[in-house]
């Protein structure tokens, strides 16, 4: 089937329980591990392209290696989604370039100016076809630890999620409940915890609307113990905990940002690879293992976190 929106995808989601794995991709290895696994499962899948990934591997690369995997997997619906768009160019390019769906990220903009942002996204989108996602909120982080301690600053005002909807048209909500980017999420030594409260008054506002969670990746220890042990120096890396994604997929959060936990696995087999072969230089050589640690790690995201397996 030809690339799809994620209006049908999410309606499925919502009534059913889980969520859509929406995963970065920067090149064809990724692709390929992210599309695979998706086949192998049956998992309707949303493949998502930063403002980096197109700087680094050009927006057609992109485009074309995600239809080459469109026409690979032909079982599954796949969405071709703009992650974290900075402005209305950028978002009409992908538009005008064959993406499915984008994401208008105006959230650190004043309330009112996000409105105005998001709402000309929309109109542009829906006008081709194309379905928008927006935030409210900036996602916490280490760094942000004070403003988060000083009155809640950082997490999504549940109070203002039905005027931004109805005002911008959005089609979904990104939302900040103590999730955030990278491999450092939480401080050492603390209990990491969303704030399920937060969702719930959103849901509770929003019946039937589609959530979205960025910042989502689980940080495995397996591949963080494996960059420590063949060079690498990420002490103190920590994520989600599974189980709190596995709840929030019950609830009313219809996908999941996972890109972190794929970059870790990525890295720590192609250190290990190299630690156990100096000799060789070979691309395809450490490329190879590291593809297949990745698809195994989707894998598992499918079945064992998102619950999407199955659902294509
Ligand atoms: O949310 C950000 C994604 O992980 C993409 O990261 O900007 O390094 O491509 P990037
Ligand atoms: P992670 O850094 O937790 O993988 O989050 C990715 C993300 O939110 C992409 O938009
Ligand atoms: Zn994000």
């Amino acid at each position: 089937m030809p690339l799809v929106t994620s209006t049908e995808m999410f309606k499925k989601a919502y009534d059913g329980g889980y969520a859509i794995g929406a995963f970065n991709v920067n090149n064809m290895e990724i692709v390929q591990a992210i599309t695979e696994a998706c086949r192998e499962e049956k998992a309707p899948v949303i493949l998502q392209v930063s403002k980096g990934a197109r700087a680094y591997a050009n927006h057609t690369y992109l485009v074309k290696l995600v239809e080459a995997a469109v026409i690979e997997c032909p079982e599954i619906p796949i969405v071709l989604h703009l992650d974290h768009g900075p402005d209305f160019e950028t978002c009409k390019s992908c538009i005008d370039g064959g993406f499915t769906s984008v994401m208008i990220d105006a959230s650190s903009k004043p309330f009112a100016e996000n409105i105005e942002i998001t709402k000309r996204v929309v109109e542009y989108a829906h006008d081709h076809g194309v379905v928008v996602e927006a935030e409210l909120g900036t996602l916490a982080g280490i760094e942000d630890e004070v403003v988060v301690a000083e009155g809640h600053a950082s997490y999504t005002r549940p109070e203002e999620v039905e005027e931004f909807v109805s005002k911008t048209g959005c089609d979904s909500l990104a939302i900040a409940i103590g999730t955030s980017h990278g491999a450092y999420k939480f401080k050492p030594g603390t209990k990491p915890q969303l704030r399920f409260d937060v969702l719930e008054e959103v849901s509770k506002r929003l019946p039937g609307f589609p959530i979205v969670l960025h910042g989502s990746s689980s940080v495995p220890q397996e591949y963080v113990d494996m960059i420590n042990a063949h060079g690498g120096k990420m002490p103190g890396a920590i994520g989600v905990p599974e189980d709190q994604l596995r709840h929030a997929a019950e609830l009313s959060v219809c996908k999941i940002n996972i890109d972190s936990d794929l970059r870790l696995a990525m890295t720590g087999t192609i250190r290990a690879f190299f630690d156990a072969h100096p000799d060789k230089f070979d691309p395809r050589e450490y490329l190879k293992p590291a593809r297949a640690n990745i698809k195994e790690l989707v894998r598992h995201k499918l079945v064992d976190v998102l619950g999407c397996a199955g659902k294509a």
